[in-house]
C-alpha cells in the first residue's frame, strides 16, 4: 500500500461488478462479448445480461482509467494503450508464464505487465502503461491512488 498516495473512491463500482478473470465462467463471457465488440462494433456493456463489467473504463480524478479484477485483487492502468492509443481497458488478460498477468492490447496484440505497465513483447520497446495502486476495502468498495487532485478539482 502507497501511504503517500491520495485515494479516490471509483464511484458507482464496486468489486462483485467487476468479471474476475480468475473465474473460468466469467473469462468465458469476457471472451463472447470481446468477440461481439470486435465484430459488431458493439458496446462492452449492452452485451452484459448481469451489467457486470470486465476492463472496464472508468474516468476519476480527469483521468481514465482501466481496471481489470483477477480474484480479490483490481488493477488500475491507463485506458488508452501506451503504443498507439489503442483501447486498453478491452485487453485480454494472459499468463505470459506462471504468476505473471499480462495485458494483451486488442488493437497490435502487444503486451504490457498488469503489475508495473512494462511492455513485454514485443522486446525491447520501453513502452510503459502508466499504473495506479488500487485498495479494496472490506465491502468492496474500490479506491485509486493518485499523486495528486486533477486540475477540475481546483475550478470554481
Ligand atoms: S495500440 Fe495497443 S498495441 Fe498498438
Amino acid at each position: 500500500m502507497d501511504s503517500d498516495k491520495l485515494y479516490l473512491p471509483v464511484p458507482d463500482l464496486k468489486l462483485t461488478d467487476l468479471l474476475d478473470w480468475q473465474k473460468e465462467d466469467e473469462r468465458q463471457h469476457r471472451h463472447l462479448v470481446r468477440r461481439s465488440v470486435n465484430e459488431l462494433s458493439v458496446s462492452l456493456d449492452s452485451h452484459h445480461p448481469h451489467k457486470k463489467c470486465f476492463g472496464n473504463s472508468i474516468t476519476i480524478n480527469d483521468e481514465t482509467i482501466a481496471l481489470f479484477r483477477i480474484g480479490q485483487e483490481v488493477y488500475a492502468t491507463q485506458a488508452k494503450c501506451p503504443h498507439a492509443g489503442g483501447p486498453l481497458y478491452l485487453a485480454d488478460l494472459e499468463e505470459l508464464v506462471p504468476g505473471q498477468v499480462c495485458l494483451k492490447c486488442p488493437w497490435h496484440k502487444w503486451t504490457f505487465s498488469i503489475d508495473d505497465g512494462c511492455s513485454i513483447k514485443p522486446e525491447g520497446r520501453g513502452l510503459v502503461a502508466k499504473t495506479y495502486p488500487v485498495r479494496v476495502t472490506a465491502d468492496g468498495h474500490i479506491l485509486i491512488g493518485f499523486d495528486s487532485f486533477g486540475p477540475s478539482a481546483f475550478e470554481m
